[in-house]
């Protein structure tokens, strides 16, 4: 997900992960965020999302990581 940048720390990442979750069916939600992202890892902390201690190369430049969270 990305916001405009002249948006940014106005809420709009929060409702879209609100209208993500919302939408979504089954028993929980789960993402990938570039390990080292923090706003995107805070944003999704704040969403109630905890990472669950899988990661794996990120497919877009494997020199990093990606971590996986969930929300129940
Ligand atoms: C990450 C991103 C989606 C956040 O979007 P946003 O619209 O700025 O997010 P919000 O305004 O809803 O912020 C919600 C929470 O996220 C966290 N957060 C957002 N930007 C942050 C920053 N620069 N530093 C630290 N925490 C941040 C905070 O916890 C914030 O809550 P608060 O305002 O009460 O402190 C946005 O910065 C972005 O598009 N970044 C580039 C693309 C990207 O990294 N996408 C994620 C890929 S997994």
């Amino acid at each position: 997900m990305w916001t405009d940048p002249a948006a940014r720390s106005t809420g709009v990442g929060r409702a879209l992960v609100d209208e993500v979750v919302a939408w979504a069916t089954g028993e929980s939600v789960q993402l990938w965020v570039t390990q080292g992202n923090s706003a995107a890892q805070r944003l999704y902390e704040s969403c109630g999302f905890v990472l669950t201690g899988d990661y794996q190369p990120l497919p877009s430049d494997p020199c990093k990581d990606e971590v996986r969270m969930r929300r129940a």
